[in-house]
């Protein structure tokens, strides 16, 4: 039996099997595009940038990131050498169900992997979050993995990679983040940031690449009165890259007195990583904007593997798109300056309408979701925030979210929502409770999700406009979703609120439609295991054409979000960014003009694709 972190006896198997791969390149050929330098070693001085590959494939000319097993790929020597550099926290990456698993067949080799004790502990929890995002490399939604290593009970399977990162450097330094980008520059490998492994869409991980993980950096340091650039001048919070929700609104519940800041509501989801740079949106959005509008300043490394300072006044320009512009494409981010407020009494209810209370009646249902969704411009112009999920026959809003108001404010907001539904006399179960602090409403209410599930995820945001003109037309479409083709299935999981709502200075690189918002739903497809190639594309086909095409079509002013979207959807570009759109492609272009980092569907990666299955390749 060997260990999974058998890292040496490893590398050294491996250094053995490495061959050149079948793959008709030319290497070293295609010379990247010249970037000036207005002075050597500065910012924007690329001038060590290794050449892509040069690749043909189905008649195109390809440049390509070096895969595992190719000439380009780094020594043994080399890797060893940034090994040293970021004092030893390389490792191979192995999944982390190989441990059930007599082999693994990675890329650099095959190593035996069971072990029967790690084994039991991977089985007990694969769907337990905070277990999947301490592994190094691990995304939470498998999908986008390729589902190649799944927890098995037959250990003569075979485990592989997969979509997987090759190595992952568990960064503890800001100079173990510089030597992973460096290292990736200068080899032309792919390179992958991860945080807490929560992206929906693979952005986390990717074949072939050098993993940087973000999340051993964990401090928090609380600022009583801002006193950098802008007007700003209030209490502030500088939080490390790899802090996850809970954590700091517990941090804050701590300090006296208790503050809060604009996190996801999600407890494990990070705050610094994907999800400010994707906008950031959750139970406090309504009333102080999405977390992106109240960053202050940003710490970072560059492309070029320069640590920066962003702010209003320093690097303004990847200030601005860092704070919603998409993740890792400008640059890799050490902490976060946010605002912070003082929290405040709340109160939080549940809304379930199911079969317990109306069966299996679908008018029912349907009268009861079209109600309660007609009423999402009036919640949210009250200032509420209200987390959902739909499916046949179940409506569960859990929960809404009324802070710093009574339980007799929540019940006068509700109420003609409810006569709408006692006049069709549909039964619900409704229950408010009120909180000391909405820490105390955010524990009790919401809840920790399941890893380790296969599914497509695709979106839509739902302007107030939409819901007060066509909310009809958008209960139709949800029941496409519903049923989008014979035999398939999906569900929503939604969120009402309104970044606008209270005027929160908006100076992010989100879609303006934001400003403008009712309900932000996430279609979510289940896939199942073991699906072929072509299964997987027909679903991909119903994702993209039928249930996300009807939401679009319902919705016309409506937007998607960056985070938590169908990556395949068509004008990702204006669905994601409007109008913000070819600015950030400007500034992608200036802080990341020969693609070290890269993820999908972010601004600047028209060209790139990833060719026979795991090769990253830029169009030339
Ligand atoms: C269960 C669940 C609940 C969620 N709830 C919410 C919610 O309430 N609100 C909301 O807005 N979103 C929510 N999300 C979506 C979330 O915003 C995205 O999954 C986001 O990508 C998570 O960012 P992360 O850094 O934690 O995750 P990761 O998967 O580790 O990273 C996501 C992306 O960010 C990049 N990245 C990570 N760290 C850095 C860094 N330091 N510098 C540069 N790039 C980096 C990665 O390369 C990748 O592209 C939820 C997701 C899940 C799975
Ligand atoms: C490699 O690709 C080139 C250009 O398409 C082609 O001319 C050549 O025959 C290919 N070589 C092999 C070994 O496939
Ligand atoms: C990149 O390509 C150019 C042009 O073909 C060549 O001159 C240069 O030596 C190459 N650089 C590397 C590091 O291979
Ligand atoms: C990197 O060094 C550490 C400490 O010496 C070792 O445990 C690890 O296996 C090494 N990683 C690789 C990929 O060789
Ligand atoms: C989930 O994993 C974490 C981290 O490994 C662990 O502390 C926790 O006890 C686990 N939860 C359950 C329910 O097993
Ligand atoms: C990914 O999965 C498909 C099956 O859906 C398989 O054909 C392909 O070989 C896999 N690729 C990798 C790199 O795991
Ligand atoms: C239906 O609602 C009841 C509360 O009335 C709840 O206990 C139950 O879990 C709900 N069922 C589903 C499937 O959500
Ligand atoms: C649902 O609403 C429709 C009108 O939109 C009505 O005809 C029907 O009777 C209602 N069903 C129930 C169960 O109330």
């Amino acid at each position: 039996m060997v260990r999974l972190s058998l890292g040496i006896a490893l590398a050294a198997t491996l250094s053995q099997t490495v061959s050149a791969a079948p793959i008709n390149d030319t290497e070293a050929a295609a010379a990247p595009v010249a970037v000036s330098s207005s002075f050597l070693g500065g910012l924007f001085d690329f001038l060590d940038t290794a050449n892509l590959t040069v690749t043909h494939h189905e008649g195109k000319l390809y440049g390509c990131k070096c895969s595992p097993g190719q000439l380009c790929w780094p020594s043994q020597s080399k890797w060893n050498s940034l090994n040293t550099t970021v004092e030893g926290k390389l490792q191979v990456h192995i999944p982390p169900a190989a441990s059930c698993y007599n082999q693994f067949v990675g890329p650099l080799g095959t190593v035996n992997t069971y072990d029967a004790a790690a084994c039991a502990d991977v089985h007990a929890n694969w769907e337990n979050e905070s277990w999947t995002v301490e592994k190094p490399g691990a995304a939470l939604w498998t999908y986008f993995t390729n589902e190649t290593c799944r927890p098995t009970m037959n250990p003569s399977d075979t485990c592989t990679l997969g979509y997987y990162g090759v190595y992952t450097i568990t960064a503890t330094k800001r100079a173990h983040i510089k030597a992973g980008i460096d290292f990736a520059r200068r080899n032309n490998i792919r390179l992958i940031v991860r945080n807490t492994g929560h992206d929906f869409i693979g952005r986390s991980t990717g074949a072939g690449a050098l993993i940087i993980n973000t999340h051993s950096f964990q401090d928090i340091s609380w600022i009583n009165k801002y006193s950098g650039p802008g007007s700003y001048t209030g209490s502030a919070v500088t939080i490390a890259a790899g802090v996850q929700g809970r954590t700091i609104l517990s941090a804050g519940h701590a300090q006296n007195p208790p503050l809060v800041i604009v996190t996801g509501e999600c407890p494990t989801v990070g705050v610094a990583g994907g999800f400010i740079q994707g906008g950031g949106h959750g139970p406090w959005t309504t009333l102080k904007g999405l977390s992106a509008d109240n960053v202050l300043a940003f710490e970072a490394v560059t492309a070029s593997g320069h640590y920066v300072v962003a702010n209003e006044q320093q690097n303004s320009d990847l200030f601005w798109a860092l704070k919603g512009g998409g993740p890792a494409a400008y640059a890799v981010i050490l902490s976060v300056t946010m605002k912070t407020f003082p929290d405040v009494p709340s109160t939080g209810a549940t809304l379930y309408i199911n079969d317990t209370h109306i069966g299996y009646d679908n008018d029912k249902y349907w009268n009861a979701t079209t109600i309660f969704h007609k009423y999402a411009t009036h919640f949210v112009d009250n200032g509420l925030y209200v987390y959902f999920e739909l499916f046949p026959f179940t409506l569960r809003a859990r929960p809404f979210v009324a802070i710093g108001k009574t339980v007799a404010e929540l019940e006068a907001i509700t109420a003609p929502m409810f006569a709408e539904l006692d006049a069709l006399s549909i039964p619900y179960e409704w229950t408010p409770k009120s909180f000391p602090t909405f820490f105390d409403l955010y524990l009790d209410l919401f809840e920790d999700e399941a890893s380790g599930g296969s599914a497509l995820t695709g979106g839509w945001l739902f302007t107030r406009d939409d819901v007060t003109n066509n909310n009809d037309g958008i209960i139709d479409a949800f029941k496409t979703v519903f049923s989008p083709a014979p035999g398939v299935f999906s569900f929503i999981v939604g969120h009402l609120f309104n970044p606008g709502y209270g005027k929160p200075v908006s100076n992010s690189a989100t879609h303006p439609s934001w400003r403008n918002a009712a309900n932000f739903v996430i279609t979510v497809l289940p896939v199942p295991i073991g699906a072929s190639k072509a299964e997987k594309a027909s679903l991909q086909n119903v994702l993209t054409n039928t249930i996300d095409q009807a939401l679009r079509d319902s919705s016309t002013s409506g937007a998607t979000y960056v985070n938590e979207a169908d990556p395949y959807q068509p004008n990702w570009q204006s669905h994601f960014w409007g109008s913000e759109y070819p600015r950030l492609k400007q500034i992608r272009k200036k802080w990341d003009p020969l693609g070290v980092f890269y993820s999908i569907a972010t601004p600047g990666t028209e060209d790139w694709e990833v060719i026979q299955d795991t090769r990253l390749c830029k169009k030339l």
